[in-house]
């Protein structure tokens, strides 16, 4: 249901790999609400050319950019400054890291994977951020948006290097978002999501029993992508102008509690 929340509004919405992306889901419910926006993701990854049926049915662009490179990231906002001028939001929904990928145990990292994994997943925020403030793209009470994981504050062991970049990624958000507050009057915050079966997350090993277990352990069970996407939307809303350099948990309360009776009925099951 719309409430033309965004009508008006443009921004850029990066990371919608397949149906399953959150960062898909966010391009739908955004459309819906009235916002016009150009799609990016890195260009091996439209390879399969499935963002195309997003383009068509979001009326949006597709402007390729692997946000780890700033000459392809300048194109993309001088491709978003011609089309709209200034921009409202931003989406950063991108993570990456070779070391799960190649099943590297936390122990034995590579740490040149270790790089391009904190260069894909955290440090591109600011390299987005940046390529933002240098051409002044932003207006006034813009939000920009990364996505999280509660790996950040507590030990997943599974989740591996990824757990210290979501920690990165979540300081440059009060970092950028102290400096983008006071001189732009514009909002950065970080959503923490709960697992969702998505190309990333299914990358994680026992991702499928860790998502039962997120499920069973949160009161309202697990925030599914579509429900990531309104939450986001309301954070790219004027309804949220207040609220910037946060780490908003969208967990259905599994970061505040420590069990669950239906976990604690499992391990009865058990005896
Ligand atoms: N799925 C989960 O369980 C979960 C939970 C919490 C947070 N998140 C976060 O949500 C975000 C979106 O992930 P998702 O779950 O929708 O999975 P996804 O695989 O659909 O999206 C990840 C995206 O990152 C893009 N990407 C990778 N390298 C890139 C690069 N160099 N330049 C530009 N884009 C690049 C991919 O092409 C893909 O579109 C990620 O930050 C992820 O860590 C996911």
């Amino acid at each position: 249901m719309s409430h033309n929340l965004l009508k008006g509004k443009k921004g850029i919405i990066f990371g919608a790999l397949n149906q399953d992306s959150i960062a898909w889901k966010v391009a739908e419910r955004a459309h819906e609400e009235g916002a016009e926006f150009i799609l990016t993701n890195a260009p091996i990854a439209m390879r399969m050319g499935e963002i195309n049926q997003l383009a068509e049915a979001t009326a949006s662009d597709i402007v390729p950019a692997d946000a780890t490179n700033m000459d392809d990231l300048d194109k993309l906002f001088s491709s978003a400054e011609e089309k709209f001028g200034k921009i409202d939001f931003i989406l950063h929904s991108i993570g990456m890291s070779v070391n799960v990928r190649k099943g590297k145990h936390y122990t034995d990292l590579n740490h040149d994977w270790l790089a391009k994994g904190w260069d894909v997943s955290a440090a591109s925020f600011h390299r987005v951020m940046q390529t933002a403030w240098k051409k002044d793209l932003m207006n006034e009470y813009g939000s920009i948006m990364a996505l999280s994981y509660i790996a950040a504050q507590r030990t997943f062991p599974d989740y591996n290097d990824m757990a210290d970049n979501k920690a990165y990624l979540e300081s440059i958000a009060r970092s950028f978002g102290y400096h983008f507050g006071v001189a732009k009057k514009v909002r950065v915050n970080t959503i923490s999501q709960s697992p969702t079966p998505t190309t990333a997350g299914s990358g994680v090993k026992g991702f499928d029993a860790f998502l039962n277990y997120a499920d069973k352990l949160s009161p309202l069970g697990n925030a599914s992508a579509a429900d990531c996407a309104d939450y986001v939307i309301t954070m790219f809303s004027d309804l949220t102008r207040k609220v910037t350099m946060q780490n908003l948990y969208h967990d259905g309360g599994f970061s505040n509690t420590g069990v669950s009776q239906a976990i604690i009925e499992e391990f009865e099951n058990k005896d």
